[in-house]
C-alpha cells in the first residue's frame, strides 16, 4: 500500500473533486477532442473534468485505491476514462503518441522527473501541449501541502530545461491561494508551465 493508497482508502476525496483551477483556465490550449495522458492523477477529479470536455483520458497512477476511485467517479458522472496503475518510473511514454500530457501536483524525484518530461516532449504530437502545475522549493515549511524533500519540486528554470523542445506558453513561479480537499489548503509557492510542441516537428 502506497502513502496515496491510505490517504485516499475512504470515502472522502483527499483533494476534493473539483478539478485544478489552473487546469481550468490551462484547458483552453487544449486540441479539442486529445488524446490525452494525465500522470499521477489520484482519485480522478482532473481526469473527469477533463473528460467531461470531450477530450479522451487515460490516466496513470501508482495509487490502485486512486485509479479505483477515478473510475467510480468517472462512471458516477457519465464519462469514461482508461486507468492504468503502474510506477512512473517503469513507464516507458510512446514517441507522437498524445495530444495532451497534464501533469498536476506529480510530484517524482528529479532524476525521474528529467527523464519522464523529455520522453514527454517527444510523446506529444507536433501540435500537442504538455500542462503542469506542481510546488516549488520554496513551499517548503509553509504546511499548506505538497512534498517535504525539495528534489521532488521544480523551480520554473529547471522545467524550462526539461522541456527543452516544446515553446513555451506560459512558465512562472507565483504564490496562490490553493483550496483543494483537505490536502492542499492555503496560500502556497508553486510553478505553473504550458508548452505546445511546434507544429512543424515529427
Ligand atoms: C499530490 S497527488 C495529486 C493527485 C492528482 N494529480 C490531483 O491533482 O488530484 C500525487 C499523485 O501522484 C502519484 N504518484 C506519485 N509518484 C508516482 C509515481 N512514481 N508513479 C505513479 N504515480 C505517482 C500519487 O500516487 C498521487 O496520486
Amino acid at each position: 500500500m502506497t502513502k496515496f493508497d491510505q490517504r485516499y482508502a475512504n470515502d472522502a476525496f483527499f483533494y476534493g473533486t473539483a478539478p485544478n483551477t489552473f487546469l481550468v483556465d490551462a484547458a483552453v490550449h487544449l486540441p479539442p477532442g486529445s488524446a490525452l495522458l494525465s500522470l499521477g492523477e489520484g482519485e480522478g477529479r482532473n481526469a473527469v473534468y477533463l473528460a467531461s470536455r470531450g477530450h479522451r483520458v487515460h490516466a496513470i497512477d501508482e495509487s490502485a485505491v486512486g485509479l479505483a476511485k477515478a473510475e467510480r467517479f468517472a462512471a458516477a458522472s457519465g464519462v469514461s476514462i482508461t486507468t492504468e496503475c503502474a510506477d512512473l518510473a517503469h513507464v516507458t511514454l510512446a514517441d507522437g503518441a498524445w495530444d495532451a500530457i497534464v501533469s498536476i501536483w506529480c510530484h517524482v524525484d528529479s532524476t525521474l522527473r528529467r527523464r519522464l518530461h523529455q520522453e514527454a516532449v517527444r510523446a506529444l504530437r507536433p501540435g500537442g501541449v504538455f500542462i503542469l502545475e506542481a510546488y516549488t522549493p520554496a513551499q517548503i515549511g509553509r504546511g499548506t501541502g505538497g512534498p517535504s524533500d525539495p528534489d521532488l519540486m521544480p523551480t520554473v528554470a529547471q522545467l524550462n530545461d526539461e522541456l527543452a523542445g516544446l515553446e513555451i506558453v506560459r512558465a512562472q513561479e507565483l504564490e496562490r491561494l490553493v483550496e483543494e480537499g483537505q490536502g492542499h489548503r492555503g496560500h502556497s509557492a508553486v510553478v505553473q508551465w504550458i508548452g505546445r510542441r511546434p507544429s512543424g516537428v515529427r
